[in-house]
């Protein structure tokens, strides 16, 4: 199988499951909303992220990494819900398709985003309450989503003014970095292979902060401010580069088999990220 093949597979096992995971209890409107968004593209990057850290210790994904992933995925997609509202970036354009809040108004957008931050933790402390590998997983998901992490990020972009470098870098770390974070070290700790945790923390802070100067680059001519427009194009792409060499060196030091990882890494951050 070559890495597009196993990556669609992933992909696709993962979304079998996902499709599932708003039931049909929930009031209509509220899990139309839902599931617009959480089952309306993207690339599932942070759960096949976590998935495949399983797959690299020989592990092949259980039901709770399903559910697990799926709580990663649910906060990924209200962070977006939520980030594309008027009063914070007032986007109108997602995935190609009308943002959430354009189809179902604001109000149900917003509930739509907090019954899926809900559903997040109800999904992995279901994983917990059925093994207790999980308990720590789910606190690390918190930890890195909530204030001191991609919440936290958020509210630093817009409190700040126009931000020096440094400070960009710090808010990326935050507002990118952290879920992208969880996602790989849940997966360790999933993979009960927390001895190899330090290289994986490598991994994902040259992955996430790659990640999201590839994101700015894309958005360069719009004129945004962001790293990649204060570092400048040349010099931007030149440190992308430079991360994504350090990411995949860091894989090596995992102790487990970290081929598709290392063609993961490439394609998302070399190639047109929307490639995959
Ligand atoms: C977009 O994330 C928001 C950022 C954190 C840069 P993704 O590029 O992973 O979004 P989807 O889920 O694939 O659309
Ligand atoms: C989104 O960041 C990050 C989160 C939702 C936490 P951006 O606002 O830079 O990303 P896009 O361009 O809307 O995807
Ligand atoms: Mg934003
Ligand atoms: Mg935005």
């Amino acid at each position: 199988m070559n890495f597009y093949e196993e990556y669609k597979k992933l992909k696709c096992a993962f979304e079998t499951y996902l499709e599932r995971s708003v039931t049909a209890d929930v009031p209509a409107r509220l899990r139309e909303s839902m599931n617009y968004s959480l089952l309306g593209g993207g690339k599932r990057l942070r759960p096949v992220l976590y998935l495949s850290v399983l797959c690299s210790y020989g592990i092949t994904p259980r039901e709770s990494d399903y559910r697990f992933a799926s709580a990663i995925e649910c906060v990924h997609t209200y962070s977006l819900i939520h980030d594309d509202l008027p009063v914070m970036d007032n986007d109108d354009v997602r995935r190609g398709r009308p943002t959430n809040h354009k189809v179902y108004g604001e109000a149900t957008a917003l509930l739509a985003g907090d019954a899926l931050l809900t559903l997040a933790f109800e999904l992995a402390g279901k994983c917990a309450a059925l093994d207790p590998l999980y308990a720590e997983a789910v606190y690390v998901l918190a930890r890195n989503a909530g204030a001191c992490g991609m919440v936290g990020g958020q509210a630093m972009e817009f409190s700040c003014g126009t931000p020096d470098a440094k400070l960009l870098s710090n808010i990326t770390l935050l507002k990118t970095g952290k879920l992208i974070e969880a996602s790989v070290i849940c997966g360790t700790i999933a993979a009960d292979r927390k001895e190899n945790i330090a290289a994986w923390l490598d991994f994902s802070d040259s992955f996430g902060k790659a990640f999201q100067l590839c994101d700015d680059l894309q958005d360069i001519e719009k004129g945004e401010h962001s790293l990649a427009s204060v570092l400048g194009k040349d010099n931007a792409k030149k440190y992308l580069n430079e991360l994504t060499e350090r990411a995949v060196n860091a894989l090596d030091k995992t102790d487990g088999n970290t081929e598709f990882l290392g063609e993961l890494t490439k394609a998302v951050l070399l190639r047109a990220k929307d490639g995959i």
